[in-house]
């Protein structure tokens, strides 16, 4: 990638370092195939590259932190929904909630970048070109395996809001084979993009 004024190399690098201390060994390897996919879909769809890189880097910042340090911001930020957003876990908090910790630790300020990390594991009805690209990079990075890969990855060559529309309909899928709670967004994202509601 071409590297502006605002981002350059090294301000990557230190980003990726920040945020590799962060995480484990895998986690970060999943984290660097995110941005290679998120770059690549982004040049694709004429999308900054620039917040493409640092929307992925740091996507999966605060995965790795305790439900006490999630169930704290979430009563310092007075989030909407309080009580419901209390009653999931890491899966959803790690976006929704993590974007907070990046944007203070990271200093990462820009709204496109934090709201595509807020929304990367739920998706929601309206969402930017950067938002779809990182939810759809963080479920086919060249290193995930799983049933459906090869051809969400086609789809995501080929229509954004297909591909949004496809890992969608995986996941509410699996999440209810499992019989794990789904998040409200989550249904949101379903209505717009699957069952197409306007
Ligand atoms: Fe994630
Ligand atoms: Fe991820």
């Amino acid at each position: 990638m071409n590297y502006s004024k605002n981002y350059s190399a090294m301000d990557r690098e230190a980003l990726m370092q920040q945020v590799q201390m962060r995480m484990s060994e895998k986690r970060f390897k999943h984290v660097l195939g995110v941005e290679e996919m998120a770059i690549l879909l982004a040049e694709k769809y004429g999308v900054s590259t620039e917040k493409a890189s640092i929307a992925a880097l740091t996507h999966d910042y605060a995965k790795e932190r305790s439900d006490e340090e999630f169930l704290l911001e979430i009563e310092r930020q007075n989030y909407p929904d309080q009580a419901m957003l209390k009653k999931f876990g890491n899966a959803i908090w790690h976006g929704l909630v993590g974007a907070d910790f990046v944007e203070r630790e990271l200093k990462v300020h820009d709204v496109d970048i934090l709201e595509a990390i807020r929304l990367h594991t739920t998706g929601a009805a309206n969402m930017t070109d950067l938002a779809k690209i990182i939810y759809l990079a963080d479920y086919i990075e060249p290193g995930r395996d799983f049933p459906g890969v090869e051809e969400a990855r086609r789809i995501a060559l080929m229509d954004l809001d297909q591909a949004v529309a496809f890992e969608t309909k995986h996941t509410l899928s699996h999440l209810i084979e499992n019989e794990n709670p789904v998040y409200p967004k989550t249904l949101e994202t379903y209505n717009r993009f699957v069952a197409g509601q306007k």
